[in-house]
């Protein structure tokens, strides 16, 4: 496996990074997820344009013009061997003394790129769908900027995992659906898509950009507006969506089935667009 690091590229086992880098003191940083099918970054200006928003959050520079990130990524790309991987991209403050405010002079960030091969969810979790909770959304207001500091996300999905399910989702003032702990949200009612609109406390995400706009291009009623706790409990249908879930049925929420509690008409209809664009947009 090689990764980029600061310039170079190395096999994994090579690459170190010093204990004083910011990201590893305190989490003073930001990263992408980004996948790639049949060797190709799959919607690499939208992903480009996410990190300069969370680098514009975290008020550093982006180290790297849209040109120079697309050589980078396409040269792990080349030197990796899947034909279907995903790219994580890690921008820290760089490394230096000790100090919660940004150093002066500024130092040189820490750049990172990774690959791994990209699995789609297993076919058991395409054909039952998986198991949430809901739990308290406990993080900060600025849940936008894509930061590495994700110990509440981690704390989250550990809960849920710890109730044997796959995914929490998160319920700002015990009141409305924000996002899932690493993926984002939708529920169905009488046919119609419901997802909340990209505000502070969501990360705005790519998968559920393109899921809005197949829904748009087929037809497929949907209303982006706060979406109420109690309308989880009641909703036909429950949607996740990742870059590396794609798009996910969730069938069972705090251990009472949701709808029937198999996968719907909506996810199924949504699954076979996304693997149709998938197909005609990045395998052609
Ligand atoms: N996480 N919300 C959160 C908190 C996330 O961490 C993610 C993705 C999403 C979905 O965004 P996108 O569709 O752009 O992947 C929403 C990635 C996959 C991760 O942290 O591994």
């Amino acid at each position: 496996m090689t990764i980029y690091l600061n310039g170079d590229y190395m096999p994994i086992e090579e690459a170190r990074v010093p204990v004083l880098d910011r990201g590893f003191i305190f989490g003073d940083g930001v990263y992408e997820v980004i996948p790639v099918y049949s060797r190709r970054a799959f919607r690499l200006t939208e992903h480009l344009k996410r990190l300069q928003h969370s680098l514009d959050g975290i008020k550093l520079k982006n180290p790297h013009s849209e040109s120079e990130w697309g050589l980078i990524l396409n040269e792990i790309i080349k030197r990796n061997s899947p034909e279907d991987q995903y790219l994580y991209l890690h921008i820290t403050r760089g490394v230096a003394k000790r100090d919660h405010a940004f150093p002066v002079p500024p130092v040189a960030p820490t750049v990172f790129v990774l690959s791994n091969p990209l699995t789609t969810p297993p076919a058991d979790q395409l054909q039952n769908g998986i198991r949430c909770i809901t739990v308290a959304d406990n993080r900060w207001l600025r849940c936008d900027i894509k930061a590495i500091a994700l110990l509440p996300n981690v704390l989250l999905r550990q809960a849920a995992v710890e109730a044997g399910c796959a995914e929490a989702i998160l319920i700002r003032d015990d009141t409305f659906l924000t996002e899932g702990a690493a993926s984002n949200i939708f529920a169905v009612k009488n046919g119609t898509l419901l997802t909340p609109p990209k505000d502070n406390l969501m990360l705005p995400g790519i998968t559920y950009d393109v899921i809005l706009e197949l829904a748009a291009a087929n037809g497929i009623p949907f209303e982006v507006r706060k979406v109420m706790k109690s309308e989880l409990s009641g909703a036909n249908e429950l949607l996740l969506t990742s870059s590396t879930k794609e798009v996910l049925a969730i069938t069972s929420l705090d251990g009472k089935p949701v709808g029937n509690g198999k996968p719907g008409p909506v996810f199924a209809r949504l699954h076979q667009l996304y693997q149709t664009f998938k197909q005609d947009v990045m395998r052609k």
